[in-house]
């Protein structure tokens, strides 16, 4: 069923994010005839454009960027006729009748009142500025109701993230904000949900009785791509630990929903977060590692090291890695390590959780098998192989009792990798639906930035002595190695290996 009637401002109309991401999402979502039969799209930026103009630019971003870039583009015209460019400035309160206007236009075209969302895919800082003109526009009423979809970062720390809760909460109701995380729109991600809880299989051995520990992965391969400015204000904690790699977490972690409703999995997500352990502000170095690329060769080329990248300051303490290890207090996993880990300019892309099975209580094989003693491994690959793989051992065929690692894997690239819908395409549905269950509620960003913030604050007044510290294309500084050494683990790089 399609979504009802809709209208959708893109606050960033002509930036990088809607040339890369929305737009090739908006037009997949057309193709796969998931659009509403009614909408409109309304790009907003500074620059100037003619609606001309504007549709082949995003054209171009299609052809480069979209997960259909080798089809041919024959209905591009179907759709960019939806497709309009407003210039404005989202500071001038004055421009803003261009919105109401367009939306009185478009309810007495269709003769029916369209649900209008705004996107907001600007800089962190004009979000306050924006969002408190929209909420003056009051188009909220019975007719009309109004979504707002912020971008992260959603603030800069617990007390940014909090101030802008209070804002965005005296203009809009809860059920109105959508706080984009893209990682859940993941297909992966979203299965770690069907693969615990449509199970019977796995949910017994889901706790600290089977479980020894867990790592998840969110290694890069790329560096800046030109992000400077924005990545010496942020790092590689606030980037994807505080955000991505804690929603996974929660996934990983949460207990059973009762339903799919969006505030039923979104407590039992925010609970997880709660109940991580606070990393008490003396110890932030026994769990937690930073690090900062050095110059180096990627792929035979040679690269800058992060403090040469453009707009970033020579002596930066920012870093570009991060890796942590945190604590669950409560029943299902008291003890169980959990072990994260982040970077740019890393060996590879890679994102995958594993979670790693005690060993067998008894040893009853002969002392040959035991050379190959391994423990039984559960990995989910999020990107870019998407799959699952069980490890097990079996004896190896021949005369002697000797032991085997195996692997059984679910891979989707064999089910339908082709047809899996991109991250953005899953939640602009959303969105347009009405359905958060994919987005982050005010409660559960500011629990996930009082999890890292004793983090945050202890690097922020430490500057670092070893900065950089590893080089492009390895797995990151030795110290992170060090980290999960210490209680005899070591970081799992290539799970299917
Ligand atoms: C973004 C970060 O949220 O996620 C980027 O700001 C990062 O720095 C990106 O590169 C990674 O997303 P993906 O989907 O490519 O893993």
């Amino acid at each position: 069923k399609r979504p009802p009637a809709s209208i959708l401002f893109i606050f960033g109309g002509s930036g990088d994010l809607n040339y890369r991401k929305l737009t090739p999402a908006l037009y997949n979502l057309f193709l796969d005839e998931w659009m509403p039969e009614k909408f409109a799209i309304a790009g907003i930026g500074r620059s100037a454009y003619s609606n001309e103009e504007y549709h082949g630019h995003l054209l171009d971003g299609i052809t480069k960027f979209s997960r259909r870039k080798d089809e041919q583009n024959e209905h591009w015209g179907d759709f960019s006729q939806h497709v309009s460019y407003l210039q404005m400035d989202g500071d001038d309160a004055a421009a803003y009748h261009k919105i109401t206007d367009l939306v009185k236009e478009k309810e007495a075209e269709w003769g029916q009142h369209p649900n209008v969302i705004f996107y907001l895919a600007v800089a962190p800082q004009l979000v306050p500025s924006i969002a408190t003109k929209l909420g003056a526009l009051n188009l909220c009423s019975d007719v009309h109701c109004t979504r707002i979809v912020v971008e992260k970062p959603f603030g800069h720390d617990l007390k940014s993230a909090h101030e802008l809760n209070a804002l965005l909460s005296g203009m809009f109701k809860e059920e109105q904000i959508f706080r984009i995380d893209h990682y859940l729109g993941k297909e992966t991600v979203q299965n770690i949900l069907a693969l615990r809880f449509a199970n019977a299989l796995f949910e017994p051995l889901w706790n600290r009785n089977y479980i020894d520990h867990i790592q998840i992965t969110a290694a890069e391969s790329v560096g800046l791509e030109g992000r400077g400015g924005y990545f010496e204000n942020s790092g590689a904690l606030r980037d994807m630990v505080q955000n991505h790699i804690l929603q996974i977490l929660c996934m990983v972690a949460m207990e059973a929903p009762v339903s799919f409703d969006a505030n039923e999995i979104r407590n039992k997500k925010v609970d997880v977060l709660h109940a991580i352990r606070r990393i008490a502000p003396d110890k932030v170095h026994e769990h937690a590692v930073r690090g900062q690329y050095s110059s180096g060769t990627k792929k035979g080329e040679n690269v800058v090291g992060y403090r040469e990248e453009k707009g970033v300051n020579p002596e930066s303490a920012i870093d570009t890695f991060a890796a942590a290890k945190f604590y669950i207090d409560n029943w299902r996993w008291q003890g169980v390590p959990i072990y994260v880990r982040t970077g740019k300019y890393l060996n590879q892309k890679a994102t995958h959780i594993t979670l790693q099975f005690k060993s067998p209580p008894h040893n009853a094989f002969p002392s040959e098998a035991e050379d190959v003693w391994h423990s039984n491994k559960l990995t989910i690959s999020i990107q870019p192989e998407m799959d699952i793989s069980l490890s097990f051992q079996v004896k190896r065929p021949g005369q002697t009792m000797t032991l085997d690692p195996v692997n059984m894997t679910f891979s989707y690239d064999d089910a339908s990798k082709d047809h899996a819908p991109e991250a953005y395409e899953t939640l602009l549905l959303d969105v347009m639906e009405g359905d958060a269950t994919l987005f982050m509620r005010g409660d559960q960003v500011e629990a996930a930035w009082k999890v890292i913030m004793p983090i945050l604050e202890n690097w922020e007044s430490n500057k670092p002595t070893d900065f950089p510290n590893y080089a492009p294309e390895s797995w990151g500084p030795d110290a992170a190695d060090q980290l999960i050494a210490r209680e005899g683990h070591a970081w799992i790089n290539t799970p299917s290996a």
